[in-house]
Formats: structure tokens, C-alpha cells, sequence
């Protein structure tokens, strides 16, 4: 496994193994891996023939500065784990110099609507912050594809519409949510939870397959209301949002077509730690 830390680097080895037909597949990742981080990677391994994988906490796409602080950083763990699936990884662990080379700020991106919804209205910022890492990103890795989770799905939307406004030649592949056993959708921020607040957790998935299936007959406000109702009742939980929206435009399902896909997406606070997950309904 080969680790790089500047990417000046990583370009002279990747320049060095390029070819016509050679085809790189990457995933960006802020570290922390888990299983889901992991599913990205051999998906990529299996349909290139060279993957690089980033780990970078990125500090522009943090609107809250204590979250940045206690993002896990545990890059010896996520080598080790690395290492465990394939050798065959090419790492690249940039400082945030080596990326933002003095300033440290984001550039700002029209994302056509994409970035007010959900996330973008709670976290203000946020996608600039991610659009300004995963275009650098993209420039000195240049793939040939790069792989997503469906976990951030309304990020994977985004990067979609990133790549299309500049007309960036890679190929932007979704991948779908890694769970537990017990549905919790695998996140770096469950580190930060505790065996108790693990288990509760598993109702965040539980509350999306019972919205799935009353989306079946009911409207999307009735299914809000609902959800927001069992959440009323948790002491331990804060709901920040729930929401059905178009998987396309991800504005809000006001009212139902046939001809349209719909998504649940819900951000809830389990005691002092943000979890988002996502559900499709059709
Ligand atoms: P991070 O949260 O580390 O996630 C890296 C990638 O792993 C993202 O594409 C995310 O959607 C995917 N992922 C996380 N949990 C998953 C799960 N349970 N199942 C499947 N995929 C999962 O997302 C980011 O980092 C950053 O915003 C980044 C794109 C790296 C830019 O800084």
C-alpha cells in the first residue's frame, strides 16, 4: 500500500502509471472508515485498475467548529483497516495546507437549487465547503470514476451537478447505505455514541421503513406528521428535520406523481450527535 501526504507526490506517481485505458478509480473519504467507507473501495477496486482513496477533514464544510474539533481522527486505525481489504490502495492524506495552501476557505457554487434543501438549510455553507474540496480533489486525482454513498445522498446530487457545471470528465458512481445489523446506517459520528444511545439509534431506521410504507397511502404531510409525532415522544432525540422530496430536484413532495421518485431524508440529533440517513419510496 502506497501513502501519500503532499500531493505533488501523488501526482508524479500517478502520472507515472498513467496510460491510455488505465482507469482510476477514487474515493474521498474525512477518515474515521468504517464498513461503508470500505463497501466504496472494493467497488472501486473491482472496476479500476488503480484505486486512491483521500482521507481529509475537510474544514470548510463545517458549519459548527466544535464539530470539526471532535471529528475522529485516527488515520493509523483507518491504514490498518485499509490494509485488511487490499494492499493495493493508494492513500492520499493531505494536510490542510497541502489542499488549501493558505486559504483555508470555500469557493461558492450555484448548484441550481440542490443546496437550499435539508442539509444546505441547516448547515449553511456546507456544500460550498464540499464543493470547493471535491473539485481540488478531483483535479489532483483526475479518476476516471468516483465513488458515493446513497448515506449522504442529497451530497451525492450535488457532486453529480458539480462535475456536469464543469464539465469535469469523471464518472460519479452512487453506492447504496452500508447498515448494521440492527438498520443503523453506518456513520463515523456513531463512534460518539454510546452503547445505550447506539441501540435507541436504531429507531431512526426503523421511523423510515414505517414512513415507506404509509407513503403507500398516505400524503407526504400525513407521513411528516406522523414522524414528527414518534419523535415528540423521545427525550433522548431532537428532530431537526424529515422530509420527502423528488430524489432529483430534492425539493419537497407536496404532492404526489407517478412519474416522479421519492425520498424520505431525516436529520435527528441522539442526545449531542448529528445522524442523518435516507430511505427511497418508490
Ligand atoms: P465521509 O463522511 O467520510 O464519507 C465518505 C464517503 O463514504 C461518502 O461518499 C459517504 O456518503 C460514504 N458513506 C458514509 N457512510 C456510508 C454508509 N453507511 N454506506 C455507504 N456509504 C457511506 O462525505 C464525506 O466524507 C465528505 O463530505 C467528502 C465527500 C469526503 C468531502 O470532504
Amino acid at each position: 500500500m502506497l501513502i501519500f501526504y503532499r500531493q505533488i507526490d501523488l501526482k508524479d506517481h500517478l502520472k507515472s502509471i498513467s496510460a491510455p485505458k488505465i482507469s482510476i478509480g477514487f474515493v474521498p473519504t474525512m477518515g474515521a472508515l468504517h464498513q461503508g467507507h470500505l463497501t466504496l473501495m472494493q467497488q472501486s477496486l473491482k472496476h479500476n485498475d488503480f484505486t486512491v482513496m483521500s482521507i481529509f477533514v475537510n474544514p470548510t464544510q463545517f458549519n459548527n467548529s466544535e464539530d470539526l474539533v471532535k471529528y475522529p481522527r485516527t488515520l493509523d486505525r483507518d491504514i490498518e483497516k485499509i490494509k485488511s481489504v487490499s494492499e493495493q490502495i493508494i492513500v492520499y492524506a493531505p494536510s490542510v495546507e497541502d489542499i488549501y495552501n493558505g486559504k483555508t476557505v470555500s469557493q461558492s457554487f450555484d448548484f441550481q437549487g440542490l443546496e437550499h434543501q435539508m442539509e444546505g438549510r441547516h448547515r449553511p455553507g456546507h456544500f460550498d465547503g464540499v464543493g470547493t474540496v471535491v473539485k481540488r480533489l478531483f483535479e489532483i486525482v483526475n479518476p476516471t470514476n468516483a465513488y458515493f454513498g446513497e448515506k449522504d445522498f442529497q451530497q451525492l446530487q450535488i457532486v453529480k451537478k458539480l462535475v456536469e457545471i464543469l464539465k469535469m470528465p469523471v464518472n460519479i458512481v452512487g453506492i447504496p447505505i452500508f447498515r448494521t445489523a440492527s438498520g443503523l446506517a453506518m456513520s463515523s459520528r456513531n463512534e460518539r455514541l454510546s452503547t445505550a444511545e447506539r441501540e435507541s439509534a436504531t429507531m431512526i431506521y426503523k421511523i423510515l421503513c414505517q414512513a415507506k410504507i404509509q407513503f403507500g397511502t398516505k400524503s407526504a404531510s400525513q407521513v411528516s406528521d406522523w414522524v414528527k409525532k414518534s419523535f415528540d415522544r423521545q427525550s433522548d432525540f431532537r428532530l431537526e428535520y424529515f422530509e420527502i422530496a423528488d430524489e432529483a430536484t430534492l425539493l419537497p413532495c407536496i404532492r404526489k406523481s407517478k412519474f416522479k421518485k421519492y425520498r424520505a431524508f431525516i436529520a435527528v440529533f441522539v442526545n449531542e450527535v448529528r445522524l442523518i440517513d435516507t430511505i427511497s419510496l418508490n
